[in-house]
């Protein structure tokens, strides 16, 4: 298992540690990239801090005023109900992601997108020991789901007993369309599986587009929901994340694995305290939304600028961002080849680049991305590292400078021209 997002910081350190600094476009950290945590939010935190139960544990399902107020949050929204007892707490969704696959029966499987956030798909291949299963996201049909795809490899693999969607998408940054949505669920009715939806970018959308919640298109069928805070207040440092259990008892097979969750959770005692209590206090702050709006506001702005200055280049399939913050761009097929190469003025740069690139045989997305990172000093994800057999990078949309954005984008859409030429000139 790798985790490139983190592992790519280890080669930018290198070129740090020559001198050069770094743009940071691996990973999605709000905070890493200077968005303001308001200040009301850090009062509700600090006024928090002077309580004595902000010190104590928690219920091992989590804080039950907040598992209350969280359940009738998505009540409103009028589909699948919930009580607190259909919410469980962990240290962060990571850590929900991790626990939800590793419960799973051993034979079971889960099929999952590709690309896919590869904290679910690494986790998924731990629990089953081989290689993930995944139905396609379409570069061509502006990273929509191939449903055909899905519907067959559902069909003709009998030990998948559910399917994962993350919506809005990681690394994409597409948003399902409700009709999209009901046909998961329609193929979950036919085949019997339960549906999984990592919903953590649910309220960050933009440019007039909303994100449906699976609990609206859900009926009765079994489904959890993945949500969390690292994103949406921001606040990663907090580790808190949460499952939603939809249907619970829809099926006994389903009841009895969100009771396995549960027991794993109190063997752990249960999840960091201070944000569960934080969250109600937060979420029913005046400003809460606005704060939220605003920001949403400034990423379709930036996804607008990114459209405008990458859209037409050509070699690339670009898709503009309609949520979460991040945009895969990824090359058109058999124009990367192992030739290709970037200026480097700097000798010391160039060595050090070699020493990446020698003896390793590796995937020729990479070997563009550490060439960006050599030339550009600028550090991004390569999409084959997402499970998924395209050939491209993710970006992030986080950068609050509007002139280093475009500045940073110009130099990559620049760099994506001189590596894709190079090869003519050879
Ligand atoms: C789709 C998705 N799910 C889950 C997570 C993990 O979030 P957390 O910080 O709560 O562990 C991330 C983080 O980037 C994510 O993009």
């Amino acid at each position: 298992m790798t985790y490139e997002i983190r592992g790519i910081v280890k080669k930018a350190r290198q070129v740090e540690a020559l001198g050069y600094s770094i743009t940071w476009e691996n990973i999605g950290d709000p905070i890493q990239k200077h968005n303001h945590v308001p200040d009301w939010m850090k009062t509700i935190i600090a006024d928090l801090l002077k309580e004595d139960k902000t010190y104590g544990y928690a219920d091992s399902k989590g804080v039950l005023e907040t598992r209350q107020f969280l359940a009738e949050l998505n009540n409103k929204q009028n589909g699948a109900q919930i009580t607190a007892e259909d919410i469980l707490f962990f240290n962060g969704l990571g850590d929900a992601i991790a626990k939800l696959y590793q419960f799973l029966i051993p034979t079971a499987r889960i099929i999952g997108p590709s690309p896919a956030y590869s904290t679910h798909s690494s986790a998924e291949a731990a629990h089953a020991n081989t290689a993930p299963i995944t139905y396609k996201l379409d570069p061509d049909n502006q990273w929509l789901p191939d449903m055909e795809d899905l519907y067959l490899k559902v069909k003709y693999n009998p030990a998948i007993v559910g399917i994962l969607l993350i919506n809005p998408d990681n690394p994409t940054g597409m948003v399902y369309p409700k009709e999209v949505l009901e046909g998961f669920v329609k193929i979950a009715e036919e085949f019997n599986l339960l549906l999984i939806v990592d919903e953590i970018y649910q309220n960050i959308t933009y440019n007039g587009i909303t994100s449906v919640p699976l609990s609206e298109v859900i009926g009765d069928r079994p489904a959890i929901s993945l949500k969390g805070i690292s994103k949406e207040f921001p606040w990663p440092g907090a580790r808190c994340g949460w499952m939603e259990f939809y249907n619970r008892e829809s099926s006994q097979e389903f009841s009895k694995f969100c009771q396995t969750l549960e027991n794993a959770k109190m063997i752990e005692v249960c999840a960091t305290i201070l944000p569960q209590l934080a969250i109600p206090k937060i979420m029913t702050h005046p400003e809460y939304h606005s704060c939220r709006q605003k920001a949403n506001a400034a990423i379709g702005k930036r996804s607008d600028w990114m459209a405008e200055i990458l859209g037409d280049i050509p070699g690339i399939k670009f898709n503009p961002t309609q949520g979460a913050f991040y945009n895969t761009i990824v090359f058109d097929e058999y124009l990367l080849t192992p030739t290709q190469s970037l200026s480097i003025e700097d000798p010391k740069l160039q060595a050090l680049l070699d020493t990446w690139l020698v003896g390793s045989e590796m995937p020729l997305d990479k070997r563009f991305v550490y060439y960006l990172l050599a030339a550009e000093q600028i550090c991004v994800v390569p999409i084959s590292s997402f499970c998924s057999d395209l050939r491209g990078f993710r970006v992030t949309l986080l950068e609050e400078k509007e002139e280093v954005f475009k500045d940073t984008f110009r130099r990559l859409g620049k760099a994506i021209g001189s590596y894709l030429k190079s090869s003519e000139v050879k």
